[in-house]
């Protein structure tokens, strides 16, 4: 049998090839498949970045494969790409757990659980109860005119400068800057962030992990510490001052609210916004269709995040489950294939084609069901003023050098994006 740490150090397969590693039991041994091409870990040039996940959809591939790659918690996962298996991953939480798929901190010991992700059923109900006020559209909404005059700062920089690298000096930055105000966050810790962010989410090396975790946890228990003695207007001090079900939070709670937010807040609107604009740079008749009409805007921020997924959700099963004749076990891990279930004709009509003006796009970019995105409407938001103000003031804008223009069809997106007009 082929050794597991040696195909993980290996480039993905260029298919989902079958791969001679250990699976459980109960996993028929051509299902053993690597998919992480599929999963964003390998960067492209192509104009559309996730054109190569067609072939999942195909006759010859199996709808339901088994991931052998360790991740995290899980020490292999099965694969659902249909759009109804997501769905139902997403929307059937009796059968799908959200079970501290994104609970890093175990990794340094700490036993306390991401809110409000790694609950379900009432214990879920109780913590969106309480944080669903502060991401309304028109609890975000106040902040539109803060993030209009921020953005529009930004953009005068690239006027000046004639060009500019958009992601790395504005989509890295501005959504970010945008959270920091609404957390009260001081701006001075903001690189500092963004490194403990890379580290924990984008290395893959635990001892890094660690290191990065331990630091961010000690900060953001220190600022809990601070914004308890010193109450004031920001969402951070809201919270660890606030009730939740008629009682303050625990110290776990207000930990596990805040580092959870502080992971969802950072590198997911820079991500998406990092491919909007090279699409839009790299499709000159997108970009102007849409400066000629700019009510298209609301249709088009759902096509870019249909089209561009970033997250893989994963869920544990409670009860065993026989899906596409294949017969899963209670406690095995599943995750979400949005990069190939965001195309699947089934649910689309024309999916590999960009249409700025869909209808009725449910997508699973910012997933579906009860753990659908908590800052949604703030992503939104963000990104619509992005795109207003960028097509309003800056002149039809394309790549500065056309041989940058890799992308990782995932959360780390584009870390350069050089635009000249
Ligand atoms: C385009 C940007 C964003 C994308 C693509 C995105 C994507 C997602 C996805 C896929 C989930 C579901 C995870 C799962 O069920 O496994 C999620 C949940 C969540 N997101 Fe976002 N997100 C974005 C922006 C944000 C922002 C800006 C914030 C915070 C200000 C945020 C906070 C959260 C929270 C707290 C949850 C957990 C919701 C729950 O468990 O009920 N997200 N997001």
């Amino acid at each position: 049998m082929t050794d597991l740490m040696t195909i993980m150090m290996s480039p993905p397969a260029e298919g989902p090839a079958v791969l001679d590693l250990p699976a459980p039991p109960h996993v028929p041994r051509e299902l053993i498949r690597d998919v992480r091409r599929y999963m964003g870990q390998a960067p492209t040039t192509v104009a559309e970045p996730y054109e190569h996940t067609e072939y999942l959809l195909s006759d010859e591939v199996p709808p339901v494969m088994w991931s052998p790659f360790p991740a995290f918690f899980a020490p292999g996962m099965w694969i659902f790409t249909r759009y109804q298996d997501c769905a139902k991953l997403y929307q059937d939480s009796a059968t799908f757990g959200s079970h501290g798929q994104a609970d890093f901190q175990q990794l340094i010991g700490e036993t306390f659980k991401c809110i409000p992700l790694s609950f379900d059923g009432d214990q879920h109900r109780v913590y969106r109860r309480f944080l669903n006020p502060w991401f309304t559209p028109k609890a975000v909404g106040a902040m539109e005119p803060a993030i209009r005059a921020l953005c529009d700062r930004m953009v005068d920089e690239f006027l000046e400068q004639g060009g500019g690298d958009f992601a790395h000096d504005f989509a890295r930055i501005f959504p970010v800057r945008v959270f920091f105000d609404l957390m009260g966050f001081p701006h001075e810790v903001l690189e500092q962030f963004l490194v403990w962010e890379n580290e924990i989410l984008h290395t893959r090396d635990p001892q890094r992990m660690a290191a990065a975790l331990t630091d961010t946890l000690a900060w953001l228990r220190g600022f809990i510490a601070e914004k308890e003695a010193n109450p004031d207007g920001g969402l951070t001090s809201k919270i660890v001052n606030g009730e939740v079900a008629g009682r303050p939070l625990t110290a776990d709670e207000k930990i596990g609210t805040i580092f959870f937010l502080w992971l969802g807040g950072l590198d997911t609107v820079a991500s998406t916004l990092g491919q909007m604009f090279r699409r839009l740079a790299m499709d000159e008749a997108l970009q102007q269709r849409m400066r000629d009409d700019l009510s298209l805007i609301p249709s088009a921020i759902e096509e870019f995040l249909r089209t561009q997924p970033l997250v893989f959700s994963f869920r544990q099963l409670r009860t065993d489950l026989t899906l596409h004749g294949v017969e899963m076990k209670a406690g095995d891990w599943c995750s979400a294939l949005t990069s190939v279930a965001n195309f699947d004709p089934a649910a689309f009509q024309c999916p590999r084609s960009f249409d700025p003006a869909r209808k009725a796009n449910r997508h699973f970019t910012l997933a579906s069901g009860a753990h659908l995105c908590l800052g949604a409407h703030l992503a939104r938001l963000e990104m619509g003023i992005a795109l207003e103000r960028w097509l309003t003031r800056v002149p039809p804008f394309r790549l500065a050098d056309d041989d940058k223009r890799e992308v990782f069809p995932s959360l780390m997106s584009v870390s350069h994006l050089k635009l000249t007009w």
